[in-house]
């Protein structure tokens, strides 16, 4: 949410967004097909929703496959989707269950209609959930989704229903497809590299990032705690100066 205000800080993140790199690379150094790389990613992504609560931690967004990641082999394509598939038939009730509130972001009309069906379908099973808030980002692309939301918004100028005077950043936050989440507080990036690739350009806009070595395969519920603790002793000032 665009605040422009300065929090008070130090603070417990409560919205945290992975990239959730390095599954290719943890299967290849061990001579498997970069798919079990994936799927022992989804075994992650489990252990990682599970720790939130203890964490204190209310939102969690998981970047699981870019707009740019429909150029890698169509094997991996296929099974990535085959994945997506099996994690909202498996863990689905146990979601519903937890209380938690599943939202997938990213560009839709791409995917195929079964998998959206899923898709919109544990979206409406845990809409009344508010335990955790998990945000799960497929055929998602910042600039694509702020490219989307510009078109949202000149409609709306277009069909006279919006003045172009009052295009504020919370009209425009209104369209992206995060709309009524909070921003993240931390962007946290497994296996090492020093990069966003296009993970939330404007919600991130006052995030402080972490990048971590471990590959996402790796990473376990003790990491990921030791990063939230190292967030805490940060201090934000969201362009302020220190009080
Ligand atoms: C990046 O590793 C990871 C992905 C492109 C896919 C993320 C997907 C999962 C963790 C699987 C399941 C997700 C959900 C939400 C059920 P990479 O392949 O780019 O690794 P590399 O850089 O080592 O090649």
């Amino acid at each position: 949410m665009y605040t422009g205000e300065r929090s008070d800080a130090p603070e417990q993140p409560s919205h945290v967004a992975i990239i959730m790199d390095g599954n290719g690379r943890w299967a290849e150094s061990r001579g498997l097909p970069r798919l079990q790389g994936h799927k022992r990613g989804a075994d992650r992504v489990r252990e990682i929703v599970e720790a939130c609560p203890d964490l204190a931690i209310t939102h969690l967004t998981l970047f699981a496959f870019s707009t740019e990641n429909w150029k890698r082999p169509p094997s991996e394509v296929i099974g990535l989707m085959r994945l997506f598939r099996r994690y909202i038939k498996k863990e689905g009730a146990r979601l519903v269950a937890e209380g938690v509130r599943v939202r997938f972001i990213g560009g839709r009309e791409a995917l195929d209609a079964d998998l959206r069906a899923l898709m919109a379908g544990l979206e409406m099973q845990t809409a009344g959930n508010d335990q955790l808030h998990l945000t799960v980002a497929i055929n998602y692309g910042g600039r694509d989704e702020i490219l989307r939301a510009t078109r949202r918004v000149a409609e709306a100028v277009r069909a006279g229903r919006l003045l172009a005077t009052e295009i504020s950043p919370e009209v425009i936050e209104r369209h992206l497809d995060t709309a009524g989440l909070p921003d993240p507080d931390l962007i946290l990036r497994t296996s090492g590299e020093f990069r966003v690739s296009g993970f939330l350009p404007w919600q991130s806009a006052y995030s402080e990032f972490a990048f971590v070595d471990t590959r996402w395969p790796d990473f376990t519920a003790e990491i990921f705690a030791a990063q939230v603790r190292g967030f805490a002793r940060r201090e934000r000032r969201f362009g302020a100066v220190a009080g």
